[in-house]
């Protein structure tokens, strides 16, 4: 399984983002040794959820309503806190996450799966406005979004890994795709954390650190609970679904 944190300061070593001590000792404790999504039990889930084309379908297309939240949510906060080149990079984050919904939605032809008839599938944009009934202050925002975006980077990874081990030959072609996402994820991961960073190294007063902690507690509690659904997707679908080895 991945060591998030070790993981998270080699990105940035790796794209000369430079953060700081101060922000180093709070993100290590922040996803701490009990990160849902670097479990096995997500592993097992994602990998037996990869063994179903109907079931990565199903996934493709919540992902995709799932980016178009993120956007929306984005956008609003952009618009009513941000300043300067925080505000432009939020704007740019909004327009990658649209680029990805789509993207995901392009994937179904890989699963060879034509009737997408799940329950719960939904127009994106139609979901995104449902999800703009929140205000968070920016600083708390951008603690949020940095939680999500490090789950979303290394999630991704999983997938890639998933498919790239599959014996199923035919999700091999959505690798190039989820390489652009991922690329584009990084970039997330990169300007949450530096801007939280800047504000730590900038005024050590200014109470970020547990600010974090919360987000990141809030976001792990969130992913066990995705976690159940899926296994709650699984109980109701897994008959149907689910090819026998
Ligand atoms: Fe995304
Ligand atoms: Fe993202």
């Amino acid at each position: 399984m991945y060591n998030v944190y070790e993981d998270l300061i080699s990105l940035y070593a790796s794209h000369h983002v430079p953060v700081g001590n101060r922000y180093k000792a709070v993100i290590k404790q922040a996803l701490g040794k009990n990160l849902a999504y670097a479990t096995s039990a997500m592993q097992g889930l994602a990998t037996t959820i990869f063994s179903s084309p109907s079931m990565v379908a199903y996934n493709l297309l919540q992902n995709s309503v799932d980016e178009a939240k993120g956007a929306a949510r984005v956008n609003l906060i952009a618009d009513r806190y941000a300043s300067g080149s925080l505000k432009d990079k939020m704007k740019q984050h909004v327009r990658d996450e649209l680029k990805h919904s789509a993207q995901f939605l392009s994937l179904l032809k890989v699963t060879g799966v034509s009737d997408y008839t799940f329950e719960g599938e939904s127009n994106g944009k139609a979901e995104a406005e449902k999800t703009l009934d929140f205000d968070d202050e920016l600083q708390k925002f951008i603690c949020r979004v940095h939680s999500i975006e490090i789950r979303s980077w290394t999630i991704l990874r999983l997938y890639m890994q998933i498919i790239q081990d599959s014996p199923n030959p035919q999700l091999a072609a959505a690798i190039p795709v989820l390489e652009k996402i991922m690329a584009d994820e990084i970039n997330h991961v990169l300007y949450t954390g530096q801007t939280i960073s800047d504000w730590i190294e900038s005024d050590p007063e200014r109470d970020v650190a547990s600010e974090l902690l919360e987000c990141f507690a809030f976001t792990n509690k969130e992913t066990w609970h995705d976690m159940a659904q899926m296994s709650n997707f699984l109980a109701e679908n897994a008959s149907e679904m689910l090819i026998a080895a």
